[in-house]
């Protein structure tokens, strides 16, 4: 692990916390940082170092977009080269190496169907990008009517406009600001029934489709849910597939979470065996080393706008869209992935943490225990519970990330068995712990 420059190491971490409090706007609140907030200085594969040189094994991966660890050395000589060679070069002018061969690059997991890329900087402006193709998609048909984008309860897809009218938020005043044509139905599972091979929990969407389809756009979906780790059912995610198509509704899949590795495949849409219409890419397409998002769209959502440039073309793009040094990031996290078997550790982890943690689902206070690959979830009954557990993993020196009353570990996917058993004793130690505390 990099030492602490001199400027860091001399400030306690209580004093950048105080200048933190007075001048930075973290996401998520205005007041959010408290004596507990980790300011970390340095990382190293699975492990970050915090100002006062505790160090911590990062079961949260950052914000779940670390997923080859810190300090991954082919990632970072591949920006460092394209860098030094072209930072980046616009893309609605012209176009630039690294985002051509990306863009090939990922053709090459997603097609044959899903061909066409294009680059935005976050998961947000990812999906804010799929829903206006959407749109325009149906409107450059001749459908301007069919508006609506359906997504489902509890999800999240993102802060900006249409992004967060997708999402699930607790701030009372979010409908007020929320601009017009977002609908949410409840999603498959929530009454307990969380098995992966039913298509049981639908019925909402099918009702409201039914009874909507002829004015919907498109439906929305996580293949698993970030906030509290909730597995999209195969059967369902087909049955979704189905119903789109028996309507000329776009499906979207949200994989910024999901895509390049977390499940244990490529793409979780992969345990399905279903592909949407567009897909949404972010967190481990880039590693965490680069800003770097993805919208990859079928060759025939593609055609329509082509075929359409008369009808004014899809009128959307950004400043760094494609950028250079990001996308050389992009090319060598996929070969990291290629070359260095983490698909197949992700598995193996996966099933490794899931087994250790078996001990968690009879303690009281323990809901439910759930995962796919590298992104597994314990619900407790309450939020205050998961917090002390949280608490507790953080005192073994351990970062998870809380999520309501569940706790999701996300580990790197390139975490080793060791430390794959370092998270679960201490997460059945923490359970235990607070199964034993008042609620
Ligand atoms: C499933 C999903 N979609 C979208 C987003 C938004 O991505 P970003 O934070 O990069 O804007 C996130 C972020 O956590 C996410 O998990």
């Amino acid at each position: 692990m990099t030492a602490p420059t001199a400027e860091s190491a001399a400030q306690s971490q209580a004093d950048l916390l105080s200048v933190d409090a007075d001048f930075l706007w973290h996401p998520w609140s205005p007041s959010r940082v408290s004596a507990e907030t980790t300011v970390v200085v340095a990382g190293d594969g699975c492990e970050v170092q915090d100002v006062d040189g505790r160090r911590f094994l990062d079961a949260k991966s950052s914000g779940l977009n670390a997923t080859l660890g810190y300090g991954c050395r082919p990632v970072i000589d591949a920006i460092s080269a394209q860098l030094r060679q072209l930072m980046t070069y616009d893309m609605g002018e012209g176009s630039n190496v690294p985002a051509i061969r990306l863009a090939e690059r990922i053709a090459g997991l997603t097609g044959p169907h899903l061909t066409r890329t294009f680059f935005c900087n976050s998961g947000s402006e990812a999906l804010e990008t799929g829903i206006r193709i959407a749109r325009f998609y149906q409107a450059v048909l001749g459908f301007p009517e069919r508006t609506v984008v359906v997504s489902l309860d509890n999800a999240y897809h993102g802060s900006t406009m249409a992004a967060a009218a997708c999402s699930a938020t607790s701030s009372p005043v979010a409908d007020d600001v929320a601009p017009s044509g977002f609908v949410t139905v409840r999603r498959p599972g929530r009454a307990g029934a969380e098995s992966i091979e039913g298509p049981e929990g639908i019925e909402d969407l099918r009702e409201f489709l039914s009874a909507n389809g002829t004015r919907t756009a498109a439906v929305l979906v996580e293949p698993v849910q970030g906030r509290g780790g909730y597995v999209m059912p195969d059967a369902c995610l087909r049955e979704i597939r189905e119903m789109c198509d028996q309507q000329g509704i776009l499906l979207i899949l949200d994989e910024v979470m999901t895509g390049f590795g977390r499940t244990g495949r490529m793409f979780a849409y992969e345990h399905a065996g279903v592909q949407p219409d567009i897909l949404a890419t972010s967190k481990g397409l880039s590693a965490g080393y680069m800003s770097l998002a993805a919208v990859t769209t079928t060759t025939r959502v593609f055609d329509v706008f082509d075929r359409n440039k008369d009808k004014a073309g899809f009128v959307h793009g950004h400043t760094h869209s494609g950028h250079a040094a990001a996308c050389a990031a992009g090319l060598a996290v996929i070969d990291f992935i290629e070359t260095q078997g983490v698909l197949s550790n992700v598995r193996a982890r996966g099933e490794q943490l899931l087994d250790a943690l078996e001990p968690v689902r009879s303690m009281p206070g323990v809901r439910d225990l759930r995962g796919r690959g590298l992104l597994v979830a314990v619900e407790l009954d309450r939020a205050r519970r998961a917090a002390r557990v949280k608490d507790h993993m953080r005192g073994s020196g351990i970062l998870v990330r809380r999520t309501g009353r569940s706790i999701v570990l996300a580990p790197p996917l390139i975490i080793t068995a060791s430390q794959t058993d370092r998270i679960a004793q201490a997460l059945v130690a923490a359970a235990s712990a607070a199964a034993s505390e008042a609620p």
